[in-house]
């Protein structure tokens, strides 16, 4: 399925201003950037307008301030500061978003000049939409980019609101991210094998949902599987389990088996007597786990299980750890599928990494670069695999 709204290439932004909206909502300790991936990600449609003679005033979230308000610690200084040093652009930042300040600063910007609004979010109508917000950072360009496919689940000010007032089209992360995301899902090169983990079902359900209409292996670890192994009938002693959630995954194993999806659970877990950074695990079999052991992990057996399934396929969708890979002890499983996934790709197939902790978790282990795509949203990247349209994407022009 083809992107199908307009995008940076479809409209003539030479001599123009461009706001637009980035995902610079990246992690900080002691006011420095700590994982720049998503800005990274924002570079090359940043000089594409910038090879293409455009001023650029670039806007962003970052974190969840009060809205009363600057935030120190939530300024968005550094990520200008490290736009600056990847690009070696000469990145401008003003500490205002809709005052006098801000104004002065974008009536600055000429073609080829690049400025950092601060934190949309540090005045509360930024998540209400309000329109006088919209009005005023649409006010600031002649064409509004999205380009944050991190945020374009928010019907907020700043992802929605501009394309009221001025032309609004697409940056190429937003392009590629909903393109991967969409036609994978589409058209998906077979054995699709979808592997979703992570703690809790009510989380994931629509994309449960939308998996099994999908593929052809659903693999499910980490805490959910034990309100899964509660729907077959097993004991799962102290581990995560979501009661009320068991009728709804029972349901989910009949629609598979009636669909001829192939469910695959873990066959063994490594459990613990206690959750911590000391806990120490022992390999039990799923229909025998002891009442005073939670799980934390799936055991060699799944391993071996989950990375035979994962290696066969042609198309691999993975969101969600297989345990605890927080502490080092429990890890093993997340990473044993982490380096199964990693081969789908050197043996000429696609692995899709649908954002979130499955994401820390290769970079744990340090597999990006073995990946076909690694999804720069969480909530986003979820809705999208839900089958659900994302706001910011809809307020964009026609293609
Ligand atoms: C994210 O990190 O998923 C996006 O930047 C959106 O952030 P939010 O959940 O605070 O809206």
């Amino acid at each position: 399925m083809a992107f199908t709204k307009k995008t940076v290439r479809d409209i003539d932004v030479d001599g123009k201003r461009i706001i637009m909206r980035v995902d610079f909502n990246v992690p900080l300790k002691d006011g420095v950037v700590t994982d720049d991936t998503r800005i990274k990600a924002a570079i090359p449609t940043i000089k594409y307008l910038k090879e293409h003679n455009a001023g650029i005033v670039l806007m962003s979230h970052l974190g969840r301030p009060k809205g009363d308000g600057p935030e120190p610690e939530l300024s968005l200084k550094p990520a200008a500061e490290k736009l600056a040093e990847l690009t070696g652009y000469d990145v401008k930042f003003v500490d205002d978003t809709y005052g006098e300040k801000a104004t002065e600063a974008v009536n600055a910007v000429k073609p080829g000049d690049i400025l950092v609004l601060e934190n949309v979010r540090f005045d509360k109508r930024e998540k209400k939409n309000d329109p006088e917000i919209a009005k005023k950072l649409a006010s600031y360009g002649d064409i509004f980019v999205l380009d944050a496919f991190g945020t374009a689940h928010r019907s907020q000010g700043s992802v929605v609101g501009p394309a009221a007032y001025i032309p609004a089209v697409a940056g190429f992360l937003l392009e590629k991210e909903v393109d991967t995301l969409t036609s994978i899902f589409a058209e998906p090169e077979r054995p699709f094998v979808a592997i979703v983990g992570g703690s809790k079902v009510s989380s994931k359900i629509g994309v449960l949902d939308h998996l099994i209409d999908s593929a052809d292996t659903l693999i499910i670890g980490g805490g959910m599987a034990y309100t899964f192994f509660l729907a077959k009938g097993y004991k799962v002693g102290t581990s995560l389990k979501e009661e009320d959630w068991v009728e709804r995954a029972g349901e989910m194993l009949k629609k598979a088996e009636e669909k001829g999806v192939k469910v695959l659970l873990p066959i063994d877990n490594i459990v613990a007597d206690h959750f911590g950074e000391d806990a120490k695990g022992e390999a039990v079999d799923s229909d025998n786990i002891p009442d005073d052991r939670m799980g934390m992990d799936i055991g060699p057996k799944t391993e071996a299980l989950f990375a035979d399934a994962i290696k066969g396929a042609k198309t691999v969708f993975w969101n969600g750890p297989m345990g605890v890979f927080e502490f080092d002890q429990f890890a093993h499983g997340t990473e044993a599928v982490a380096r199964a996934v990693a081969e789908v790709k050197s043996n000429g197939g696609t692995s899709i990494i649908g954002g979130g902790d499955s994401v820390a978790a290769i970079n744990k282990f340090d597999l990006a670069d073995k990946m076909s795509w690694i999804s720069t949203g969480g909530g986003a990247s979820m809705e999208l695999v839900e089958g659900k349209k994302l706001p910011g994407v809809e307020a964009l022009l026609d293609a």
